[in-house]
């Protein structure tokens, strides 16, 4: 489904931050990036949503690669996709319905399709009813979540987390990797950046490790 095939990735500073990188994840799988600072983790992640390109190398996904596509199928593309940060990039003069229902209003989707959706996402991530609070009132955990939510809302079928759980104190994160873990178990194909090596090892999932290149 996702396929690395000897990729690096060399950034217009000169900084290389993938070096010859080749990596198979079957349709449905869940795995964990790990590495310490500057592996190239972010970078990794980046390449698939197709917001960095290789240098050398092809990322191919469902067999097709991704130097192939044209401009305007990107946006298509990148609509499978939902991006998790570190940080939710919320908007805070908008409320928890409106945050969540962005990417769908971007898409052009009708009131009604809308409304079920966001409902839906935000059953997923548990924070049903909390609709009209705005984000300035939730916690860190249940930022995160809305940005979860977000990310979801397009049912995307493969999902990239940079360090989700970085602000969040163990059992908020653990909370947050066995949301993850659902959506998993719901059939999206999900790739998760996380250095938090206790967590992981926790989850009991796929783990791949980076080296630092220098
Ligand atoms: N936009 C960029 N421009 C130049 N160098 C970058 C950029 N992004 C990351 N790097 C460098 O690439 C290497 C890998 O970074 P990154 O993918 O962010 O690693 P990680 O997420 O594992 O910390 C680091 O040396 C970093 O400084
Ligand atoms: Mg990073």
């Amino acid at each position: 489904m996702i396929e690395f095939k000897q990729v690096s990735k060399k950034y217009p500073t000169g900084q290389l931050a993938l070096y010859n990188i080749n990596l198979t994840l079957e349709a449905g799988e869940m795995v964990f990036i790990t590495g310490h600072s500057g592996a190239g983790k972010s970078t990794l992640l980046k390449l698939v949503a197709m917001l960095e390109r290789p240098t050398k190398g092809e990322v191919l996904i469902g067999g097709r690669s991704l130097s192939k596509l044209g401009r305007s199928q990107i946006p298509n593309y990148r609509r499978r996709i939902g991006f998790i940060f570190q940080d939710p990039h919320l908007l805070y003069d908008r409320t928890v319905f409106d945050n969540i229902a962005l990417p769908l209003r971007i898409a052009g989707m009708g009131q009604s399709e809308t409304r079920r959706r966001v409902q839906a996402a935000l059953d997923k991530v548990g924070l049903t009813g909390r609709e009209n609070t705005f984000p300035l009132m939730l916690s860190a955990g249940e930022k995160q979540r809305v940005g979860i939510a977000r990310a979801m809302v397009n049912k995307p079928t493969i999902i990239l987390a940079d360090e989700p759980t970085g602000n969040l104190d163990p059992e908020l994160a653990q909370d947050i990797m066995f949301t993850f873990a659902q959506f998993n178990e719901l059939g999206a194909t999900v790739m998760i950046a996380s250095h938090d090596h206790a967590l992981v090892e926790r989850m009991k999932k796929r783990t791949i490790v980076l080296q630092k290149v220098d």
